[in-house]
């Protein structure tokens, strides 16, 4: 069954734009990417838009539908009223470079503050063990895709420009606590102390475990529960960190 909708585009630049009305048809079976697609076919040639697999797995193509932060491969148009108009809008927390793309470096260079594993010196490749259940612990955040959606959702930096120097967000802090829960990372020898600097260095405090991050992100990564409040519990003294007492909390309901 097909159908012609109607669809509210943001379209401009870094100096501004606005809202621009399209109607266009609409198939069974279609994502909000294959209408992206058919507006640049149709009508909008000039249209931006970032996206490489159509299939959830490259993380290219986020962006807001109805203002909320989706994949725009992974959203059925079958989810999404037919009789309401459609906005489509780019990640709101990175400065817009075109249309719907956006200028996603902050997140670049907050995954190159975060020091990689380091390997065990006593150890050669091929002669590391681990504990099954610690591999299993690191390889969910391992599914992570890179998309941004959280760290466009977090509060603490959406609409918050005076916080991106300190918070690294979610994504990066799942990062840090994901070397911190490695057997083998001897970074601690080197004198790093992962907990540490994701107090010091990556913002940890400013999480106030709103879960808006684990909300969004598309792999359902549980990314407040198992990486970040984890980490608070390990960093901080509970009695100095009511919000870890809460988490504990919130987590056994
Ligand atoms: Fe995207 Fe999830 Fe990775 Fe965040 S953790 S970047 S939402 S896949
Ligand atoms: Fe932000 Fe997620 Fe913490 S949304 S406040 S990083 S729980
Ligand atoms: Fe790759 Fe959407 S195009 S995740």
């Amino acid at each position: 069954m097909s159908y012609q909708a109607n669809f509210r585009v943001w379209r401009g630049d870094s100096s501004g734009g606005s809202l621009e009305p399209y109607q266009v048809e609409v198939n069974e079976g279609e994502v909000v990417l294959d209408i992206v697609h058919r507006l640049q076919a149709t009508q909008a040639p000039d249209l931006a838009v970032r996206w490489n697999c159509k299939a959830g797995k490259c993380g290219s193509c986020s962006a807001e539908v109805n203002g909320r932060p989706r994949l725009l491969c992974m959203t059925r148009m079958s989810t999404l009223p037919a009789d309401e108009p459609v906005t489509i809008t780019p990640m709101r927390t990175f400065p817009v470079l075109r249309d719907l793309v956006t200028d996603v470096s902050f997140n670049y260079t907050k995954a190159r503050e975060v020091p990689s594993f380091v390997p065990p010196p006593d150890l050669k490749p091929g002669q590391y063990r681990m504990q099954q259940e610690d591999v299993n612990r690191s390889q969910e955040f391992r599914k992570c895709i890179e998309c941004f959606l959280c760290q466009n959702t977090c509060h603490v930096v959406r609409d918050h420009e005076e916080n991106k120097p300190a918070f690294s967000g979610p994504r990066f802090l799942m990062r840090v606590a994901e070397l911190d829960m490695h057997p083998l990372d001897a970074a601690a020898e080197g004198g790093l102390d992962r907990k540490r600097s994701a107090q010091e260095e990556h913002g940890l405090g400013m999480c106030n475990i709103t879960k808006c991050c684990t909300e969004v992100c598309p792999e359902h990564i549980k990314i407040t529960d198992n990486a970040l409040i984890p980490l608070k519990e390990r960093a901080v003294d509970r009695k100095y960190d009511p919000l870890v007492w809460l988490g504990s909390v919130i987590r056994r309901r």
